[in-house]
């Protein structure tokens, strides 16, 4: 099987981790958050690439052309979480799977925090454990680019209906 390909993207004002509320995202740089998802994708046999940007349209761009170079993304889309209809409908029109990842519980903060806009067309959402949800979510999203290209019927326990054993007793 090809090497999996996985598109990092970080949404704005996470080019400030390390300085910025490390109550809510720690004090590690995001410099060191992308060292470790790299070393997660060496050992695991995968490619990332990873972008950071604060500009709604650059992300909806990169997700428009994601379809042709990678199996997966993970994304942080940061503040566009509560907000970006455009980002959403991104992720949902490129067809790959994506996995939304925040380093806070957005569920545990304010109000305007609890609705993400991307979830739904995410097939999963990792939230509130630091840097852990990068790793998880990276680990996740591998998973999926090495399925996403099989046919349906070989894409794991998953997809199959499950046969029930009749009640012995
Ligand atoms: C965040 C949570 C968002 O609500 C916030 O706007 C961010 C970071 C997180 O990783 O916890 O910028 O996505």
């Amino acid at each position: 099987m090809a090497r999996p390909h996985v598109l990092i993207i970080h949404g704005p004002n996470l080019q400030l981790l390390g300085s910025r509320q490390p109550q809510w995202y720690g004090r590690n740089s995001l410099a060191s958050i992308d060292r470790q998802l790299r070393g997660i994708a060496k050992a695991r046999g995968a490619d990332v690439t990873i972008v950071q940007s604060n500009h709604e349209g650059n992300i909806v761009e990169l997700i428009g052309k994601a379809g042709r170079s990678y199996q997966a993304l993970l994304i942080n889309p940061a503040a566009y979480t509560h907000t970006s209809v455009a980002i959403r409908d991104a992720i949902e029109a490129s067809g790959i799977p994506a996995v939304e990842v925040h380093l806070s519980n957005i569920y545990a903060r304010e109000a305007f925090r609890h609705q993400s806009l991307i979830a739904p067309v995410c097939r999963g959402q990792i939230s509130g454990l630091g840097e852990a949800s990068y790793r998880l979510g990276l680990e996740a999203a591998i998973e999926l680019a090495q399925t996403a290209g099989l046919p349906r019927k070989t894409r794991g326990a998953s997809s199959r209906p499950v046969r029930r054993k009749k009640n012995m007793a």
